[in-house]
C-alpha cells in the first residue's frame, strides 16, 4: 500500500531519517518509493497499517499520514478526480483539504477545494460535506508539478510538544533541549517500548521525558545534585514511572546492566557547566564509559557544537559514525546531531 507522510519543514533531513528509524525499530517493512520536499511516499504493507497507526505517535517531524489515491498534474486533476471511484471510498460524510507545500505556488486553496469537493459530490448519493470531524478526509497535496490526491489515515498530535517546552515543567534551567528535537533523538536510536534508555548528562530530563512517554524505561545521571532532582520532579510531572535518575560523572557511571540506547547533549561550557573539564576531553572520556554500558546492537545519539572534532573524539572507541544532522541554532552555533553503533 503506497502511504504519504507530511512532513515537517523546519529541518532537511531529520524528519525522514527519523520515519526510517521507527520504522526499522517497529518492524515495518518498507520501500522508498519517492520523496520531495515535506513529503515522503513509501510502500507498506496493508497489514502494517494498524501497527503504522499506533507507533506514528512516536514521530516528532511528521504531521500527517495519508494513503495514496492519485498521483496526477494541474492539467489531469479534475478528469482523474471524475474517474475515482468515491463512492467505495467515502460512506458517511467527507471534507477536501489542500495541502500547499510550496507557498510560492499561490493559488486560492478554498477555491480548488470547493471545486473539487463538488466534482465528488456529484459522484457519491447521500453524503454530506463535514468541515469539523468527517469520517473521510481527503488530503489533496501540491508538490511541484504534481499532486497527490490522497485519504487521510490519522495526524499526530503535537500538543505534547507545546505543553511540555520546558520552561513550562515544574524544573526549568536554561540550555534545555525542546521536546521534539529530545523525541527524534530517542527515535533516531531505535529504540522500542520496554527498552532501556540512558542520558549521562541528564540536565533537566528533557531527553528522558520522551523516552519514557514511548514507553521506554529510563535511566538518568547528571553530577548537578539539583539537575538529579529536577529532573525526578520532570519525569513524575510528565508520568513517567519507570526511572531511575542519580548523582555522578559520566565518566564514571557503572551500572549493573547495558542499556538498549544512549541519546544526549552533553555541556558545551556555555549554559551548561563541564565542571571546568576541556569539553573535548570530557566528550572522550564519557564516551569510553558509554561504550562499555550500551549493548552491542545499542545506538549512540548525541547533540555537539559544530566546532568538535567527532571523529577525534571516538578515537579510542569502538563507535562508527551512522548519519549526521546539521541545526544551525544561530549566527555562532550550529548543533550537530550524530548518531553511532558500536563497530564489532
Ligand atoms: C546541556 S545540559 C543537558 C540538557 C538536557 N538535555 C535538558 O534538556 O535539560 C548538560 C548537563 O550535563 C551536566 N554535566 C556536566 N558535566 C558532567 C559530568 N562530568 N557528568 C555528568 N553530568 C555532567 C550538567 O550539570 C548539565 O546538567
Amino acid at each position: 500500500m503506497e502511504i504519504v507522510l507530511i512532513m515537517s519543514q523546519e529541518h532537511k533531513t531529520l524528519p525522514k531519517a527519523e520515519i526510517e528509524a521507527v520504522l526499522k525499530a517497529e518492524n515495518i517493512p518498507f520501500e522508498i518509493l519517492n520523496q520531495y520536499e515535506g513529503v515522503l511516499i513509501l510502500d507498506v504493507p496493508y497489514e502494517c497499517l494498524k501497527s503504522l497507526n499506533m507507533i506514528g505517535k512516536r514521530f516528532s517531524y511528521t504531521h500527517e499520514v495519508c494513503k495514496l489515491l492519485i498521483e496526477t498534474d494541474k492539467v489531469d486533476l479534475n478528469s482523474e478526480i471524475q474517474k475515482y471511484s468515491w463512492k467505495d471510498l467515502i460512506t458517511k460524510d467527507y471534507a477536501v483539504r489542500i495541502k500547499r507545500m510550496d507557498k510560492t505556488d499561490k493559488f486560492d486553496t478554498s477555491e480548488v477545494e470547493w471545486e473539487l469537493g463538488g466534482i465528488i459530490n456529484n459522484l457519491v448519493e447521500n453524503i454530506r460535506v463535514n468541515l469539523v470531524d468527517p469520517s473521510s478526509f481527503i488530503r489533496v497535496i501540491f508538490i511541484d508539478n504534481k499532486i497527490l490526491v490522497t485519504e487521510r489515515l490519522f495526524k499526530i498530535d503535537k500538543k505534547h510538544f507545546y505543553n511540555l517546552k520546558p520552561h513550562k515543567r515544574p524544573f526549568f534551567y536554561p540550555g534545555s533541549m525542546s521536546p521534539k528535537l529530545a523525541r527524534c533523538m530517542v527515535n533516531l536510536t531505535g529504540v522500542k517500548e520496554g527498552d532501556l534508555v540512558l542520558d549521562p548528562f541528564c540536565g533537566t530530563g528533557g531527553i528522558l521525558i520522551e523516552a519514557g512517554i514511548i514507553g521506554a524505561n529510563v535511566v538518568g545521571v547528571d553530577i548537578d545534585e539539583r539537575m538529579v532532582e529536577g529532573t525526578i520532579k520532570n519525569l513524575k510531572y510528565c508520568g513517567v514511572k519507570n526511572y531511575e535518575v542519580f548523582k555522578e560523572d559520566a565518566r564514571k557511571i557503572k551500572l549493573p546492566y547495558k542499556v538498549n540506547a544512549v541519546a544526549t547533549d552533553p555541556p558545551y561550557g556555555i549554559s551548561a557547566s563541564t565542571g571546568g573539564e576541556e569539553s573535548k576531553n570530557l566528550y572522550a572520556q564519557s564516551l569510553i564509559t558509554i561504550e562499555k554500558l550500551l549493548t552491542d546492537e545499542g545506538k549512540l545519539c548525541m547533540a555537539t557544537p559544530h566546532y568538535m572534532d567527532i571523529k577525534g573524539l571516538i578515537e579510542e572507541t569502538n563507535f562508527e559514525i551512522i548519519e549526521q544532522h546539521h541545526i544551525r541554532m544561530h549566527k555562532s552555533l550550529t548543533r550537530v546531531i550524530t548518531l553511532f553503533k558500536k563497530n564489532i
